[in-house]
């Protein structure tokens, strides 16, 4: 009998990785009782029509990665019902939000989630058919002042101190404004005038998106299709002034603050009911499935599924691209010395150790290979132990000038002796 495994894009999480995962949430829960947040539940299955009305027919979520099934009856009083496992949780709050009538309140609702969430997507790394996700919603009626653009900054705000909370380093908020219900018709018209005449070159995905869903165009990778991408029409020329006016007063609040953002015009993202404000934060390790988390502002979701009006912003973060950040820097910090010292020659052991010295007391971790060895065996063993090796020999020691070499990006430079502290510190 052939053993049986866990289904392709799924995976069993063990210890002791299970700390590191409970970690991320433990800080998660901490850092948004802070704001003020609460944790909501929601069932993972909902009534498929849910995710077509809120994220919509035509998105790629909707349209090719749900797992959808059909639910019999068990007795004559139900009926047969599309039910579907959640690609995502912001359709399933704003549904409790609407069924339990919390905006009779008159409150802002601050509710947050952890749990796995369905996609069937091509697996890859960072991407899973099971992932797991935190999030939070800030919805509520416009008399809870849900609409202002500080809710966007404080979101927003809230985000960039969990990640520092969390130790992750190196992250980018990409922001944009996507402009209301009414911008983004006038916006869509004058992309498919646009590339009317000039579809035909793109690859065939563009092709079909054209079509059906001009905005993701904007967001494509290829290569090939980047020139005629990049001459299209941008959001930010047909935004109404009142769209315009709030992007300004999120990035003038985020200039307060201190929070650090690049306004990117392509950042459309891959679910129809944002409008105004979307974002994601970025990490360069994260290679091509860099996108931490996402998020915006969807003014009109409570209203598509049925609800009252409730505008809302919110994000969701890929819990398992936190723990593969975090488990990458980990790795350089704890097995990775800073530089790998090759003398070249035995004679010049003594000198090597001086050197090593004064880079340790400069803040360096540093191994302190042997002149005994040959330049190629050096290479190995500083390959295996440090980011960059230091080599001289009789000449540089004298001249002051000595080599380093970056093993990730092989770059080769020569560095003065008393920069070279500085020099080794840059990543
Ligand atoms: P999303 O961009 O589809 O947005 O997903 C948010 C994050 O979930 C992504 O940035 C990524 O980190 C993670 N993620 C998505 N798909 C996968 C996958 N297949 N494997 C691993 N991680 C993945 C949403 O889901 C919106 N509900 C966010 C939101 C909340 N907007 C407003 N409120």
């Amino acid at each position: 009998m052939s053993t049986l495994k866990a289904v392709r894009g799924t995976r069993d999480l063990l210890p002791p990785e299970t700390e590191l995962w409970n970690f991320v949430e433990e800080t998660a829960r901490r850092v948004f009782a802070g704001y003020n947040f609460g944790e909501i539940r929601t069932p993972i299955f909902e009534d498929t029509q849910l995710f077509a009305r809120g994220v919509g027919e035509e998105t790629d979520i909707v349209s090719k990665e749900m797992y959808t099934w059909e639910d019999r009856a068990r007795a004559q009083s139900e009926k047969a019902q599309s039910l579907t496992l959640r690609p995502e949780n912001t359709a399933g709050v704003v549904r409790a939000y609407i069924e339990h009538k919390l905006g009779e309140t008159g409150l802002l609702q601050k509710l947050y989630y952890i749990g796995p969430q369905f996609r069937r997507e091509r697996p890859q790394k960072g991407r899973y058919r099971q992932f797991w996700q935190i999030g939070a919603e800030v919805i509520g009626p416009p008399s809870a002042g849900a609409e202002s653009p500080l809710r966007d900054a404080e979101v927003l705000e809230m985000l960039a101190t969990f990640l520092d909370e969390l130790g992750i380093t190196g992250w980018r908020l990409e922001i944009n404004s996507v402009g209301s219900a009414t911008d983004r018709p006038r916006y869509i018209a004058a992309l498919r005038e646009a590339l009317a005449p000039v579809k035909h070159l793109m690859c065939e995905d563009n092709q079909r998106r054209a079509e059906t869903n001009p905005l993701r165009v904007l967001d494509s990778k290829d290569p090939n299709d980047q020139e005629i991408i990049d001459k299209l029409p941008k959001i930010a020329d047909y935004l109404d002034e009142v769209s315009k006016a709030h992007f300004a007063a999120v990035l003038a609040a985020l200039d307060a603050c201190g929070v650090e953002y690049e306004v990117n015009p392509r950042l459309v993202r891959g679910l129809d009911y944002y409008t105004r404000t979307t974002f994601e934060f970025t990490h360069g390790g994260l290679g091509a499935q860099n996108a931490l988390l996402g998020g915006g502002r969807y003014d009109g979701l409570s209203e598509a599924i049925g609800g009252p009006k409730a505008p809302g912003i919110g994000f969701a973060m890929g819990e398992d691209r936190l723990i593969l950040t975090l488990e990458a820097q980990a790795a350089k910090q704890t097995s990775f010395a800073d530089a790998y010292l090759a003398p070249m020659g035995e004679t010049l052991n003594p000198a090597a150790l001086e050197l090593a010295r004064e880079l340790r007391r400069g803040g360096l971790r540093v191994e302190l290979g042997d002149g005994a060895f040959r330049l190629k065996k050096s290479f190995e063993m500083g390959n295996k132990l440090a980011r960059k090796i230091v080599l001289f020999g009789e000449d540089e020691l004298q001249s002051g000038i000595l080599t380093v070499k970056d093993f990730a990006s092989g770059e080769q430079v020569k560095v003065p002796r008393a920069e070279l502290v500085a020099a080794l510190k840059q990543n």
